[in-house]
């Protein structure tokens, strides 16, 4: 057994034990889901529990596949998607809203353009009399914690059926790793890996921030800085793709980069290892030509479902109903 988490609010929060029963845990409840039986047993685990998923930043997946993960589990949920439709326009805080919340469920699961909102969120619940559990759902250039443990998920899986291993691996970030929240916290996990490297390849102007490389480095994580794709492909595990995220600009200045080296082409493929992967957290653009969506080592639509059970593992741990799914009664 691991340490018990409250909050979810960092990637580094979990360390390697965690990461190893998390994917017990997720293997496990795929394997009880298959039959009717298995899935009606889990939907009495969490049915006597209420979840408010709080997301006031454009969101599909991580949205939905909280909203299924909640689902799989009995547990019901309400939402709020747009500020404009709470009590945020009559001038709330969003400090009273989310305590608000906390009045009604016994979870929040939240997004927000806030670098650091959750955080602050769960300290202040922290003081009340009513403490629930947040889960960061994405803070702005930030961290996302959970779909770090899907794409930790996704690369053990992938190495190997029955948990492959990510020590030794080469794993590729590409494009904006400079305000992709999924490459920081994804990078901040990857110090539980033995010699795992990582690659970071983007325009000298979307290089890595420099707390990240302070991280990786005060951490002992072998990384390097390039702007040449087509030379790391064909040295890589795992090519992680990312979007512009241009959200993010202040003057328009996503404009004057050429991306398109940091695509991932058809031809890539070519040069790609045969049982290397591609990932990438969704959504894409460019980034990915279609045409590579065929090819087995195209993983991006399987860490997309991953990212359901695995959230829906960690909702599991983080209620304590770790027993009941790994040794579960009758099923
Ligand atoms: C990512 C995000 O929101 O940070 N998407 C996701 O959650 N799957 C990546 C992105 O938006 O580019």
């Amino acid at each position: 057994m691991t340490a018990e988490i409250y909050h979810v609010l960092r990637s580094d929060q979990f360390d390697r034990p965690f990461l190893n029963d998390l994917f017990d845990i997720t293997n496990k409840l795929r394997q009880i889901s298959r039959t009717k039986r298995g899935a009606d047993y889990l939907q009495t685990l969490m049915s006597n529990k209420r979840a408010m998923l709080y997301f006031t930043q454009p969101s599909t997946r991580t949205f939905l596949s909280f909203m299924n993960a909640c689902q799989i589990l009995g547990i019901k949920t309400s939402e709020i998607r747009d500020p404009h439709t709470s009590s945020e326009m009559k001038g709330e805080t969003v400090e009273d809203a989310i305590r608000t919340f906390s009045s009604y469920v016994d979870l929040i699961i939240m997004r927000s353009p806030r670098a650091g909102l959750a955080d602050r969120i769960a300290n202040l619940l922290d003081e009340t009399p009513r403490r629930v559990p947040i889960i960061n759902g994405g803070s702005g250039r930030d961290e996302h914690p959970t779909q770090a443990l899907l794409d930790i998920y996704t690369l053990r899986r992938s190495f190997g059926k029955t948990g492959g291993d990510i020590d030794n691996k080469k794993i590729a970030m590409v494009g904006d790793v400079q305000r992709g929240r999924t490459v920081r916290s994804l990078s901040h996990l990857m110090r539980h890996f033995e010699n795992a490297q990582i690659y970071f390849v983007s325009p000298d102007s979307l290089k890595i921030a420099d707390d990240l490389r302070e991280y990786l480095k005060n951490e002992g994580v072998e990384f390097h800085e390039t702007t040449n794709f087509e030379e790391v492909i064909p040295e890589a595990d795992a090519i992680y793709m990312t979007r512009i995220q241009d959200e993010h600009d202040t003057a328009g200045e996503s404009k004057h980069i050429d991306y398109s080296k940091y695509h991932f082409t058809h031809d890539h493929l070519k040069i790609l290892k045969k049982d290397a992967i591609i990932m990438h957290p969704l959504p894409r653009r460019q980034e990915i030509d279609v045409k590579v969506d065929a090819d087995p080592r195209a993983k991006y639509w399987r860490q997309e479902r991953n990212g359901m059970w695995t959230r829906v593992a960690l909702i599991a741990k983080m209620f304590n109903l770790h027993k009941d799914i790994t040794e579960p009664y009758g099923v």
